[in-house]
Order: C-alpha cells, then structure tokens, then sequence
C-alpha cells in the first residue's frame, strides 16, 4: 500500500471510529486508560468468548478479585467457579498463574512491555500486544483473528470471505500501518469494522468506510470458513461434555465429592447405552484429562481397567502444575 493510500486508510478508519466506536468497560473512558489488570483480565476472556458476555461477566470476576493480588492468592476450585459461564477453564488457571508471577516478580505491577508480558504464564503474542497497546499505549501492533481478516481484505482481493492472506504478510502489513501514537485506538478500531462491518460470513462492504481503498470490497463470495473436526462422542464436542461435568462439580456443596457414576447417569439420563464399556472408558478418559488439566480431583480409583467403579470427584483445590 501507498503512503498515501495509508495514511487516507488511518483517516477513514478513526474518522468512522469517532462515531461508532462500542464502549466497553475494559476500553479507554475520556482520557483515562483502563486499568492494566482490567485490560488483561478482559483480553483472556475475549479470546473464546463473545463480547456480551465477557461484559456481563467481567464486573462479576473483578468483583471477586479487585486486583492481581487476590487474583493470585485463590486456588483452583475458587478459580473455576468464577470462571462459570465462560469456558475453557484451563484458560482461567493460567490467568491465576499469570497473576502470581506478576506478584512475584513485578511486586504486581502488571509490566508495560509487550515482551516482558510475553514470558508470563499463558500469554501469547496476542494478549500481550493488546494488553501493551490498550493499557500502555505503547507503539505496537496488535493481529488476532479479525484484525487478520479485515486487513487481508484491504490489502489484497480475497475469493471468498474464508480467504485470508499468509500469517507473516499481514504481520509485516500489520506492523507498518498503524499510527504511531494511536496504537490503542486505531487496534480497537479496527476489531469494531471487523465486528460490525467486515464481518467473516456476510460483510457489508456497502456501508464500509474503508470501501474505496479496499482490494476486497464487493468481490467475495461467500462462503462459511471451514471447521476444525474437534474430538467428540456421541456427536457432542468432548468440550461440551467436559463443561457440564464441570457445572455438576461447581453446583456440588464444599467438601463433598460425586461418584463418577452419578456424572455417567446424569450426563445420559435414562438413556440406555449397549456400549456401556466404551462409554465408561470414554469418560474416565475426560476425567484423567481434566484431572490432568488442575481443574478436576479423582480421589478413590477403581481397579478395574477403563472402569468408573468407586472413582470420587470434586473439583481440583490444589495447584496447578
Ligand atoms: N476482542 C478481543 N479484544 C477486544 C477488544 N479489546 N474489544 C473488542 N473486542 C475484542
């Protein structure tokens, strides 16, 4: 792209901002920036999760846990019951981590730089350039999924709308067209046309500002990006299974523990299965994984191989590994 063509795509794009921006908690209010913990709290909980409701949770979570402090002191079973309704629990247990580690080696002051926040527990390239950018306002550019699509879009004439441009084209393209001193703005910005216009199934180029400058506009088909095949059973995500035996752990009174057999029969209600052996085998498979994972404890095991006999669960209270 132009210098010229940039800098008119930088104008467009925050002119168009300045008037539709969505105002989020975790985003700059006037000239305030949001609080660094806020930011980073926000921004693991975005990465699964629809933005309505990460706004309906995130008060509920920083309610529970003001600052990074209390954050790191809760432990696992505290973790996963505040993290109800979001998914992914591990996600939450590397976010506790990532809080003890700021306590620990930053006296929790969550640190500016995107490469310091880089080598914290469960933070990517991507939480620690927003985290960077939204909270700091450091110069760096900011790439996750929508912000990929929207400038594949711009800078080169996509098929269809689950084409997108390689990974390090737009990391270059990412890193030389962002103004400089507007990180924070111009990031959000862009993940607003991403959400509200350059959508990924059906995008409205018509009412597009950027329309003009983009390769893309009018010209994809479209076309439903395609899915990964997750593991399943029974034609359910294992990741669906796994989040309600984790809501029966959740829902279950302090101390107490819920056989292994209750979660079989609940999860199956009076459906009879002919394949109880591979039934069994499967779940005591998720509950090794989980157990795995910090957010499940089995505490009596049974003998028999692949069986659920007498297995005991709760949920994890420990550390994770
Ligand atoms: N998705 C990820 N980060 C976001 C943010 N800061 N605002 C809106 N959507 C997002």
């Amino acid at each position: 792209m132009t210098k010229r063509r940039q800098e008119q795509f930088q104008k467009v794009v925050l002119a168009w901002y300045a008037a539709n921006a969505r105002a989020f908690m975790w985003r700059q209010n006037g000239d305030t920036p949001p609080d660094a913990y806020m930011v980073l709290v926000s921004e693991v909980m975005l990465q699964q999760t629809q933005t309505s409701r990460v706004q309906e949770k995130l008060p509920l979570f920083l309610q529970q846990f003001p600052t990074v402090h209390e954050l790191a002191r809760a432990d696992n079973a505290t973790i996963i019951k505040a993290w109800q309704g979001m998914g992914y629990n591990s996600r939450a247990l590397r976010l506790r981590d990532c809080a003890r580690a700021v306590v620990e080696r930053y006296n929790g002051v969550i640190p500016a730089s995107a490469e310091e926040l880089l080598v914290l527990p469960g933070i990517g390239a991507y939480t620690a350039s927003a985290v960077s950018a939204f909270a700091y306002h450091c110069d760096v550019p900011v790439v996750d999924v929508n912000i990929r699509r929207v400038y594949s879009r711009v800078i080169e004439a996509m098929l269809t709308t689950a084409s997108m441009l390689p990974e390090k084209v737009v990391t270059e393209f990412a890193a030389s067209v962002f103004p400089h001193g507007s990180s924070s703005e111009w990031h959000q910005a862009i993940m607003d046309l991403g959400a509200m216009l350059c959508t990924a199934r059906s995008p409205k180029c018509d009412d597009c500002p950027v329309k003009v400058l983009c390769a893309s506009a009018g010209k994809m088909q479209e076309k439903t990006p395609q899915k990964r095949a997750e593991p399943s059973f029974r034609g359910v995500p294992n990741r669906i299974w796994r989040g309600k035996i984790v809501q029966m752990l959740r829902e279950l009174p302090e101390n107490t523990t819920l056989p292994a057999e209750i979660i079989l029969d609940r999860l199956f209600s009076a459906a009879l299965f002919e394949d109880t052996h591979q039934t069994e085998a499967w779940l005591r498979g998720l509950l090794e994984k989980l157990e795995q994972d910090a957010i499940v404890r089995i505490i009596s095991e049974c003998k028999q191989q692949n069986g659920i006999e007498r297995m005991m669960l709760s949920l994890a209270t420990g550390e994770s590994e």
